[in-house]
């Protein structure tokens, strides 16, 4: 197991989107493996391909931060069949460190993706659960949380961006 650097706003790279994935072989499980435990040492409740700079369509999430029984998962090719309702609740990225703000999503939904072996599965998920997925799933369409808020919102958080910007396109 390893920690992967994980790649900040203004990299090129969270802007992009990721591929299918077609072959589940040890490498996978190997990157798995990796963002699980970059997830883990970060203290994020998520985190997807393109944020170690791997445009693939993958992300973990650490349910273990939700339930204490249950352990992080890994989605591959993930997409959402259907949602319904909405809920309003602050979101942070590991991508944008230190920006906070309140997004408005999808309460619950419908979803379909691949575990680690290729098996193609079907689920339902609900608050918190679904909104990281939502926000995962983001992250590898090259969309970030912030894209989500009002202009207002946008405009408060204007600063600490282009700050956060300038600094991470440079490397
Ligand atoms: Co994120």
């Amino acid at each position: 197991m390893a920690v992967l650097p994980v790649i900040k706003i203004g990299h090129p790279t969270l802007r992009k989107k990721a591929d299918e994935i077609d072959k589940f072989d040890s490498e996978l499980n190997q990157l798995a493996s990796d963002m699980i435990e970059t997830m883990q040492v970060y203290n994020g409740i998520g985190l997807a391909g393109n944020q170690v700079n791997v445009l693939k369509r993958i992300f973990v999430i650490d349910f273990g931060l939700i339930d204490e029984n249950l352990s992080p998962k890994s989605y591959i090719n993930p997409r959402i069949l259907s949602l319904s309702g909405s809920a309003l609740r602050e979101e942070g990225c590991l991508s944008i460190p230190d920006v906070n703000a309140d997004v408005e999503r999808a309460a619950r939904i419908e979803v379909e993706y691949q575990t680690l072996d290729g098996e193609l599965v079907q689920e339902e998920l609900e608050e918190l659960a679904a909104r990281v997925f939502q926000h995962e799933l983001d992250h590898l369409n090259g969309v970030l949380f912030i894209d989500h808020l009002s202009s207002l919102q946008k405009k408060m958080l204007e600063p600490q961006l282009k700050k956060l910007m300038e600094a991470n396109s440079l490397v």
